[in-house]
């Protein structure tokens, strides 16, 4: 097959480091403050490797996945730490240089984009634009319509469907074509965010099945974020779990899910319906996020927490490692209680 045909990973050797988030800090500037949307956020990414972000809405996981690829808006500041894709610092790049990274190396399906499809153009021609914006090569125009009907494969559609306009696709239809997409450049690292959301259950199923086949075929790395813990568990190896802007754990998806060690994880899991274990009954999450202009002093979930003590209000934990590849951003960790129950 031409080498312009083949759908591949162009990540390096499986488990080595591939992206690495160290100690990043993004703030909003609004009128009423500053908004501290992503606190300090450290954990990598590895080749071939599937990891998730989750947290309930408003927690920072789409500022984190803009921040990676440099996609924010105006009044949005880096104010601190690195983000290095196969050791090179994309912090420090130009935007130049920035914009030949993104799509060719880091993609991204964006939260809702099923619904920004350009309802004028056919979706084939809507991939064809972006491959000849991004693509490193001038495709002809045949390859080019090869290429596509090679994606349109790859994500579960029929090739002749790339003729059609977007309100003749249906939502999982017009999801697979924005996958196909964010694929279209053989990119290093995808990030997910909020993939199949606006989704019926059974297109979600299917559409997250055939990401994971994908993922592990072609050696890909992704990061998944959704705010559904049952859908991060379904696509990962390891999670990372997100409380007002910091990741406050972080560790296997197995071990996550049957030992959580933040109590927010914790509770978390207990709103939660098992998918595959029997039947519980369910907790759910009482209180509301803080407000990120002026976030709670120490630990940021202290007022919602059952196991805070006074040592939370006023010293900030930071994330650390208690057990093998398992970190942990809580004084009390200790005093959290397996949850039983939840298979994988
Ligand atoms: N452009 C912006 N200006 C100011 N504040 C913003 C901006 N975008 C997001 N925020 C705030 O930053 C915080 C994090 O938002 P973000 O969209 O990253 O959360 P999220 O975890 O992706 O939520 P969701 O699950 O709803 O998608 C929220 O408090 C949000 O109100
Ligand atoms: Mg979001």
């Amino acid at each position: 097959m031409a080498q312009t045909l083949e759908i591949e990973s162009r990540g390096g050797k499986a488990g080595t480091p591939l992206l690495e988030v160290d100690s990043l800090v993004m703030h909003y500037g609004t009128k009423e403050g500053d908004v501290s949307a992503v606190e300090d956020v450290t954990f990598t990414l590895n080749n071939g490797e599937a990891i998730g972000l989750v947290g309930e809405s408003g927690c920072g996981k789409t500022s984190i996945a803009l921040t990676l690829l440099r996609l924010l808006p105006d009044n949005s500041v880096i104010k601190s730490g690195d983000v290095r894709l196969d050791g090179e610092s994309l912090i420090e790049l130009d935007e130049e240089q920035m914009r030949r990274r993104r799509w060719r190396d880091i993609s991204m399906v964006f939260q809702g984009a099923m619904n920004s499809w350009n309802p004028v153009y056919r979706i084939g021609d809507q991939i064809r634009e972006a491959l000849r914006l991004h693509w490193p090569e001038t495709l002809t125009y045949q390859e080019e319509t090869d290429r596509i009907g090679a994606l349109f494969e790859l994500v579960g559609l029929n090739p002749v469907t790339m003729e059609r306009y977007p309100h003749e696709f249906s939502g999982g239809m017009r999801q697979r074509a924005v996958i196909a997409m964010a694929l279209s450049c053989n990119p290093k690292v995808i990030i997910a965010d909020e993939p199949t959301t606006a989704l019926d259950v059974i297109v979600q199923d299917q559409i997250l099945r055939e990401l994971k086949n994908i993922q592990q075929e072609l050696g890909m790395s992704i990061i998944y974020i959704s705010h559904d813990i049952a859908v991060i568990a379904e696509v990962t190896e390891r999670m990372g779990v997100m409380y007002a802007g910091k990741l406050v754990e972080l560790g296997s998806t197995v071990e996550v899910f049957h030992r959580p060690k933040h109590p927010y994880s914790y509770l978390l899991l207990k709103s939660t319906p098992s998918i595959t274990g029997p039947r519980r009954k369910l907790a759910p999450l009482e209180g509301e996020p803080p407000n990120l202009i002026e976030p709670p002093t120490g630990c940021r979930f202290h007022p919602r927490c059952p196991f805070a003590t006074e040592q939370c209000s006023t010293e900030e934990p930071s994330l650390t490692t208690v057990q093998d590849g398992h970190a942990v951003a809580c004084w009390n960790w200790q005093e959290v209680p397996e949850i039983g129950g939840l298979q994988k």
